[in-house]
């Protein structure tokens, strides 16, 4: 006996045992994995009370008990306990552990076989299949701060520590796994909390990721596969141990979860962006495809055309062979205008200077306007025709015409938070709808406005998760989530971040977009890209420098595009795909 010992009547082993509990507490208070925590509370207090056999009890949402673990090997029962009779709607005080659990209190049983109290037969049916015949039992439910019990600790068959002989639990153990309980309560309840809380976020930012693919017809379920990819080939990046990414390792499985929810939430800055720029299919594209106010135009055309040869013949004489060849020339003229407009229309081909100055040629056609361009239109509307004179009527106008009314200034919202420093050009305007401004773009649909607010997303996923309170294991998510854009040149968006700032994940990103993007075929109409044809394509962002070489041969050597375009890549489409001629240092260009 030491002398504080004897000063406190205390025995050492009373101070050991303290001590054994101080450590408990401590380390349940560091476990956040729940298994784990059961397994501590389990072979703690079999050890702190010397006991031969303990069990946790844990309670269920449907108010019963279930066996959650036991110190011996046999499997546990699959039963489990309600705490309700179903039959009778009466609580179950019949049992020790529903007992315990109903009211709380601690249940201590000297001598099994002599118990009348309770029903016993659960205890004696184990004791006869594992030949340990029961003789003492202690039931100690896990009880939170407000009673609440989320589970029990239950002991059988106490051992004198000097004796060795099995006897009844003396109140000092008893005491001591009180206490243990109430700390192992604490800390189940708090992994559990902190389970159902990860779990939260994570249904959540399906949901986001899923309302986002659900806005598009031509990009549904981009945000679902991308972390896919994405994973994929962290994981092979992780694995890799002698090549160019051996540095590489996300270390536990927070960094992994960090990691899969930027990848989830990579494009949730889309949910700004509006479906007409999304899924613009058209030049003349606004929330309806304006060609057909085009081709109305053409047909005023063609009547006037009609009109001006009735009124040669009819009324100034002209021969009627002469009007009709100057007919048929306009209309043919008019045919072959309105083709080549609906051609630039739908954007397929690429514009050169020639097609540009042709449309312009082809505009200014002109037809006249007898009823007045205000009558039904938004307050919106008239709010950007509020500078134009009216014209009187009629009113000359031009086949197709960039008006002032046109275009949508930018106001200041829409402009990035100038504290984030991006990089990107934002143009003047919000939106252009100028008819020859929208015809003569260059190349696709989108005009730069359009481009602009279309690559906006990204400046708003990252300024969306920027603003959350992020805890600290998830803080570099927006990184994650927010440079997918960016190339190892410097030549991306929206901060033109260059090699040396973009660590690994954010180049599997880079990659995982670009590859969901190429192989995608959600357009119904149109023919995906075979494997071999996207592969080649994204061998083109590593040969300019975009995407990152080691990256890019590791996605084909470690086969995560093989094994990708098998789940979500259509059959027809995964061809033969010879990587050699893919892998390995590009020839520069001199
Ligand atoms: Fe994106
Ligand atoms: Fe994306």
């Amino acid at each position: 006996l030491r002398q504080d010992d004897v000063a406190t009547g205390a025995s050492s082993t009373d101070r050991v045992q303290l001590e054994r509990l101080i450590e408990i507490g401590i380390l349940l208070g560091s476990e956040r994995d729940p298994q784990k925590l059961l397994h501590e509370v389990l072979f703690r207090s079999k050890e702190l009370s010397n006991c031969k056999v303990a069990t946790i009890f844990l309670l269920t949402d449907e108010n019963t008990l279930r066996f959650a673990l036991r110190t011996n090997d046999d499997p546990l029962p699959l039963d489990e306990l309600p705490l309700v009779d179903p039959d009778t709607g009466e609580p179950v005080h019949k049992y020790i552990a529903t007992h315990a659990a109903l009211s709380g209190e601690v249940v201590i049983i000297d001598d099994v076989y002599s118990e009348t109290r309770f029903d016993l037969s659960g205890t004696r049916k184990f004791s006869d299949e594992n030949g340990i015949r029961a003789i003492s039992l202690l039931t100690v439910p896990m009880k939170l701060h407000d009673g609440t019990v989320i589970g029990l600790i239950q002991l059988m068959n106490a051992v004198d520590r000097r004796t060795g002989a099995i006897g009844p639990f003396n109140p000092s153990v008893v005491n001591l796994i009180k206490a243990l309980a109430a700390q192992a309560a604490v800390a189940i309840d708090k992994a559990k909390l902190i389970d159902a809380q990860a779990q939260l976020l994570d249904a959540v930012i399906r949901l986001i990721a899923g309302a986002i693919d659900a806005k598009s017809h031509y990009t549904g379920g981009h945000c679902a596969r991308v972390p896919e990819i994405a994973m994929m080939l962290a994981e092979a990046a992780s694995a890799d141990e002698t090549g160019p990414l051996k540095d590489f390792r996300f270390t536990d499985d927070d960094q992994w979860r960090e990691f899969r929810i930027g990848a989830w939430l990579h494009d949730c800055g889309k949910v700004t962006t509006p479906e007409h720029v999304v899924d613009k299919a058209t030049k003349l594209e606004t929330i309806h495809n304006r060609i057909h106010e085009v081709r109305t135009r053409f047909e005023v055309l063609l009547r006037d055309a009609e009109i001006a040869r009735l009124r040669a013949v009819h009324e100034e004489g002209v021969p009627v062979e002469t009007a009709n060849a100057a007919f048929a020339a306009r209309r043919d003229e008019l045919f072959a205008d309105f083709a080549f407009v609906a051609e630039c229309n739908l954007g397929t081909d690429q514009m050169d200077g020639e097609n540009v100055a042709r449309l312009q040629r082809i505009a200014q056609n002109g037809w006249l306007r007898h009823f007045d361009d205000r009558l039904g239109l938004s307050e919106g509307e008239l709010h950007l025709r509020r500078d134009t004179p009216q014209a009187t009527l009629p009113a000359q106008e031009r086949l197709l015409a960039d008006k002032p009314h046109h275009v949508v200034p930018r106001g200041d919202k829409d402009r990035p938070d100038p504290s984030k420093r991006f990089s990107i050009q934002v143009p003047e305007n919000l939106y252009d709808f100028g008819e020859l401004h929208n015809l003569s773009v260059r190349r696709g649909t989108l005009t730069a406005e359009e481009r602009y607010k279309v690559n906006e997303h990204i400046v708003h996923t990252i300024a969306m998760l920027e603003a959350l309170p992020l805890p600290g294991n998830l803080q570099r998510v927006p990184e994650y989530a927010g440079t997918h854009h960016e190339t190892l040149r410097g030549t991306g968006y929206p901060r033109g971040l260059a090699a040396g700032d973009l660590s690994v994940p954010a180049r599997i990103m880079a990659i995982a977009d670009i590859f969901e993007a190429l192989t995608a075929t959600d357009r119904p109409y149109k023919k995906g890209k075979t494997l071999s044809e996207a592969v080649r394509i994204l061998w083109r962002f590593k040969r300019d420098g975009h995407i990152d070489p080691d990256l890019f041969d590791l996605f084909l050597t470690s086969g995560v595009h093989l094994r990708y375009a098998e789940r979500f890549m259509d059959r027809a489409l995964i061809d033969e795909c010879p990587i050699e001629e893919f892998l390995g240092r590009v020839p520069q260009e001199n």
